[in-house]
């Protein structure tokens, strides 16, 4: 579905992704772990094209796409969830949603109506401005908007940042939800226990390389990774 290989990525002289490899299979969900600064958002700007890896290849449904424009990129289907939300504040819930929606014709496709059935709060708040919202109301209308695009992958840059337990559990819940309609997810995270939920496979990202490839299983039972790579014991 999603097969990043062997990238090198940089900030003009500043060399960010050692040599990351990463892959995301059909109705996967695959978490992204690793500490602040570990690169996880530069990864995921590598795949959508805003910052293009200098070496290395990334493949969606078998094409590649490393050397298209970020824009081109958006309209193959892969739906980004970008870290800080970054909802427009100045629009209401329900015009967010209409900024964002695409293929809304097709058998199947999310409304609207779809995504307030998920989202019962956002219908309440349609008319609301999204900058008035509550935190995690605001993630959750960040996750709507990009189901809106129809997304045939979504990837999600932190969504539990700053939000209070009651509010993690409730993007978890959705998360859940999405894998199983058989939505491909990529979960950068630092909150290991929605990681855990979620993932049917983690990686961990330290200094811009890939440090463990495993399943949540198999990374709640490595103590030594744990405490060196995610400051969780
Ligand atoms: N636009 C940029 N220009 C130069 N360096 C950058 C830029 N963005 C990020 N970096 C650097 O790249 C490294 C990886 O940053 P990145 O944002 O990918 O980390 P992250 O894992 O997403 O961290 P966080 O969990 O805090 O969001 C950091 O050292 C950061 O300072
Ligand atoms: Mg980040």
């Amino acid at each position: 579905m999603l097969e990043v290989e062997r990238i090198q990525t940089f900030y003009g002289e500043s060399h960010v992704l050692h040599d990351v490899s990463l892959t995301v299979g059909a109705g996967e969900a695959v978490a992204l772990l690793g500490r602040n600064g570990a690169g996880k958002t530069t990864l995921i700007r590598s795949v959508v094209g805003f910052t293009p890896p200098r070496q290395g290849r990334i493949r969606f449904e078998g094409r590649e796409i490393h050397r298209l424009p970020a824009h081109r990129v958006a309209r193959l289907g892969l739906g980004l969830v970008p870290q800080g939300r970054r909802i427009f504040a100045p629009l209401s819930v329900a015009e967010n949603l209409a900024l964002g929606a695409r293929g809304e014709a097709a058998p199947g496709a999310w409304t609207r109506e779809r995504v307030y059935a998920l989202f019962p709060r956002l219908r309440e708040r349609a008319a609301q401005g999204g900058g008035t919202l509550s935190g995690g109301e605001q993630q959750m209308l960040a996750v709507a908007r990009a189901l809106m695009t129809n997304p045939r992958v979504l990837l999600l840059d932190e969504p539990s940042e700053g939000l209070a337990p009651i509010v993690v559990r409730e993007i978890g819940r959705v998360l859940v939800a999405l894998k199983r309609e058989g939505l491909p997810i990529l979960l950068v995270e630092q909150n290991f226990p929605l990681a855990l939920r979620v993932a049917d496979r983690v990686y961990v990202m330290n200094k811009g390389q890939i440090v463990y490839a495993g399943t949540p299983a198999g990374l709640d039972a490595d103590e030594d990774v744990k405490r060196r790579f995610l400051g969780v014991s």
